[in-house]
């Protein structure tokens, strides 16, 4: 096979075939395909697309380049859950240990942020001592004993996704259905889950602005899990505003605390549930009740024991950032919008996040709210704190919030429909 002759065919509209997909990824993993090659074969598929049959052919090539896990051993139902990424979104963090609670292995394998959705990992690295880098046998050991983990993804799943991944951050081709599907399945199926719920975050905080991407998307997904043997279902739901009221690490780790104390923000609270009716039933549970797990401490105690398990103190006191300026209400009347992707730079650009790879994050910063869309507010009140270590960033944080903000007459309503679809 010749690079040149696959980029044309692509460029040209054509269909790929199973042999020349499976050269491609061994050959790109391999180095023997250049970057600059696969960022124009990157370019053509966000272009010009790929059919079902190709879609899944590079999904079990990206599969095949790795090692597959098996948690067959434990004897037990596996149910894992992705999220496509938003602003704000800490559901991870409660919702591995409340599936836990029901006799369901949770092996939740995770990454860091790169640009303004944050990453589960960093969030739970604001904890004292918690580690996120397991091996394989450590994390055997923690599903069979605490039933729950969160960890890093070790780099034998899928090695050419991790690759490909990282050249299309740096080539503009991330936001391809085709590209991300199969990125986000192959570790999925690689993983050896039994059962998966994917999150498909539509809006202007998510990767998918409108709801005929996602629901795009998400079918895509869908029918990969599905014709791999993973029981595989999609919610569609809303990132046109940040979930709950913190968008930062401890300060999300906190938010997630409250929830397993039986309180919390009600976006966060609704859509955990939600996603563990979904999970559990995905596994093959009956019958379970996962909001009376949150009320009465069963969810926490997991979390308890999941925490310390990886060296973490559940009790300590999570890092404060050392600076906070407070963003006013400029006038009187109902939230309407408090917009996603601004308020994801703004904790982004406090120190929340980072530009590349190899930065590090504050664990203090991010973005506070005071109101989220359907408040009403006066002029004056406090609407976010903006937290960070270092002050010099305040004002480019302030920066990414003009227009962020849209206040209405009294009366007005915003949509705050949560949940907007299930495939
Ligand atoms: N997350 C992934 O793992 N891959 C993508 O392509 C996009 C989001």
């Amino acid at each position: 096979f010749d690079a040149v002759d696959i980029i044309r065919t692509k460029r040209d509209k054509g269909t790929l075939s199973p042999e020349q997909i499976d050269w491609t990824i061994d050959a790109y993993t391999r180095g023997v395909i250049a970057d600059e090659q696969m960022s124009a074969l990157n370019m053509a598929i966000l272009l010009n697309g790929m059919d079902r049959a190709e879609i899944s052919r590079w999904t079990a090539a990206m599969i095949a380049s790795g090692e597959r896990m098996d948690f067959s051993s434990l004897g037990k139902p596996t149910a894992d859950k992705h999220s496509t990424g938003g602003v704000g979104d800490k559901i991870t963090l409660p919702l591995a240990p409340l599936v836990a609670v029901f006799g369901v292995a949770v092996p939740q394998l995770s990454g860091r942020g790169l640009g303004h959705p944050g990453g589960t990992l960093d969030k739970l690295e604001a904890i004292p001592g918690w580690r996120a880098v397991l091996s394989n046998e450590e994390m055997m050991r923690q599903l069979g004993t605490v039933g729950a983990v969160i960890c890093a993804a070790g780099a034998g799943l899928a090695p050419a996704d991790r690759k490909l991944y990282a050249l299309r951050d740096v080539t503009g081709t991330v936001e391809a259905i085709p590209l991300i599907a199969s990125s986000i399945m192959s570790k999925k199926i690689a993983e050896g889950t039994g059962s998966l719920v994917l999150d498909v975050k539509v809006g202007s905080g998510a990767y998918m602005k409108d709801e005929a991407s996602a629901r795009e998307l998400a079918g895509t997904m869908v029918a990969l899990g599905t014709d791999a043997g993973v029981k595989t279902v999609a919610l569609l739901t809303n990132m046109d505003t940040p979930l709950g009221l913190t968008a930062g690490n401890a300060i999300e780790v906190e938010e997630a605390v409250e929830v397993l104390a039986g309180g919390g923000p009600d976006d966060v609270v609704e859509l955990t549930v939600r996603l563990a009716e979904e999970r559990l039933q995905a596994a093959g549970v009956a019958g379970a009740d996962p909001a009376a797990a949150l009320k009465d401490g069963r969810a926490m105690d997991v979390w308890n024991r999941m925490i310390e398990a990886q060296g973490g103190d559940p009790r300590a006191k999570l890092p404060v950032a050392r600076h906070s300026e407070v963003v006013h209400a400029p006038a009187d009347g109902v939230l309407l919008r408090l917009d996603a992707l601004a308020a994801g730079q703004a904790a982004w650009r406090l120190g929340a996040g980072r530009a590349r790879k190899e930065h590090p994050v504050q664990a203090g910063a991010g973005v506070r709210l005071h109101a989220k869309p359907g408040a009403v507010v006066r002029a004056g009140e406090p609407l976010m704190t903006l937290l960070t270590d270092t002050p010099d960033r305040f004002d480019r944080a302030r920066e990414a919030l003009a227009g962020a903000v849209v206040i209405g007459p009294e009366g007005d309503r915003p949509d705050q429909r949560l949940i907007l679809g299930r495939i």
